[in-house]
């Protein structure tokens, strides 16, 4: 029974949705999350080993003097001391507190401090994940041996007359999936970023958009498509499970007419644990815009913690809309509307990969060939299409058009 001031019966908070956000070891959320390669940390932090907190599991990431990347259990295989203050060797590792050395692949390769002869070093392993470096990027892979997926490649990854470079990493105060399901949610770029709090971007934004989401070859897309007198500005971000997303750079003013451009971002939310979420980008850069690698490594305007408290209530923006749906957001509380229909989408792609896994399946977004390109749409595109006669008429013809940038698919 809904009726006024009755805060008093509202105050049960259920729990989160178990399934859906929990991303530690055994969990089934977790065991999905770790059929993927995962970022775990940028080249450039790898001046020495970097402790990192990855799916609730605490890792060190280190270079060894060979150029190879190491992935492995914090904590020493001898008695624990954490190898954030191991010495990288040549190969490999050493600990610092009695000297025993680690390969990357976890192999013990000495135990100095015991008799010559000693066959110790035969018999201790280090716990050890496969890495990779792509882009200034290591991504490692933290699932069953026999169930590693090839490394997906998009086509976003190759976007003419740009590069691809290493970009942003930002940590947030919450669960991933929030994160996530803020990407496929571009209602709140026309709010959030520009009617509520201050434009943020462009004017442009400030437009509600004609909203539409479609399943593709990759996963999903939304399009937001919107109106500017005789133009109709196309924007498309592209939802690729589990935990990517990719968008253009929000600079477009939707003031001519433009073919498609394909600038992106490719953001990775990495769950540290179930209330921590790591965002590591990727970008795609025109040199003509003459940035350093500093400037592509700042996280955009809004998107990390650092700004004042009183500036972040002033002007909120995505890392204080995501991280205070409470630290895991409670779905059972939510009244979902028609403009989350692509949150409901993604969840759902979520889940059935969770439910996949738990049932020895392979999830969707593992079946990859090795260095096949994946197709996906991220794109602006401004059209001449002036209104049609009646707003609902008008709705139509910008659905239409929003429709045909993208290739739609059905998934059983
Ligand atoms: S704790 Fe690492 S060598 Fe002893
Ligand atoms: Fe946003």
């Amino acid at each position: 029974m809904n009726e006024p001031f009755d805060g008093y019966r509202r105050r049960t908070i259920p729990p989160p949705d178990a399934e859906l956000t929990q991303v530690g070891p055994g969990t089934p959320g977790g065991e999905y999350l770790r059929r993927f390669w995962q970022p775990v940390a940028f080249v450039r932090d790898l001046e020495r080993p970097l402790r990192v907190r990855i799916l609730g599991e605490d890792l060190v990431v280190f270079r060894d003097g060979s150029a190879r990347i190491g992935v492995l259990h914090l904590h020493c295989a001898h008695r624990g001391t954490s190898l954030e203050f191991g010495i990288p060797l040549d190969r490999g590792i050493r600990c610092c507190y009695h000297g025993w050395a680690f390969d990357v692949d976890g192999r013990c390769l000495e135990t100095p401090g015991e008799p010559r002869g000693s066959r110790l070093k035969e018999r201790i392993w280090q716990g050890a994940y496969p890495a990779m470096e792509f882009t200034g990027l290591v991504f490692a892979y933290l699932g069953p041996p026999e169930r590693r997926p090839a490394f997906p490649i998009f086509d976003s990854y190759d976007v003419p007359g740009h590069r691809l470079m290493p970009a942003a990493k930002f940590t947030l105060p919450c669960n991933w999936l929030q994160v996530k399901d803020n990407s496929m949610d571009p209602v709140h770029t026309a709010f959030l970023h520009a009617l509520s709090s201050g434009y943020q971007f462009t004017e442009a934004f400030g437009v509600v958009p004609e909203l539409d989401w479609a399943l593709t070859e990759a996963g999903m897309a939304y399009i937001a498509t919107r109106r500017a007198g005789d133009l109709v500005w196309i924007r498309v971000c592209d939802f690729i499970p589990p935990n990517i997303h990719q968008f253009t750079r929000e600079i477009e003013e939707a003031t001519a007419p433009k073919p498609t451009s394909r600038p992106v971002i490719i953001r990775w939310a990495v769950p540290d644990d179930d209330t921590h979420t790591t965002n590591f980008e990727l970008a795609q850069v025109d040199p003509a815009w003459g940035f350093t690698p500093e400037q592509v490594a700042l996280p955009g305007f809004g998107q990390s913690g650092d700004r004042p408290y009183a500036e972040r209530q002033r002007h909120p923006a995505d890392f204080d809309a995501q991280s205070s749906q409470r630290p895991v957001a409670v779905h059972a509380l939510e009244h979902l509307a028609s403009t989350d229909r692509g949150v409901i989408m993604l969840r759902g792609i979520v889940r059935d990969g969770i439910r996949a896994v738990a049932s020895g399946g392979d999830p969707f977004g593992t079946h990859w060939r090795e260095g096949q390109v994946i197709p996906t749409f991220t794109q602006d595109l401004v059209l001449h299409r002036p209104a049609a006669s009646t707003p609902e008429d008008d709705r139509r013809l910008l659905r239409a058009e929003g429709r045909r940038v993208i290739v739609a698919v059905e998934r059983a």
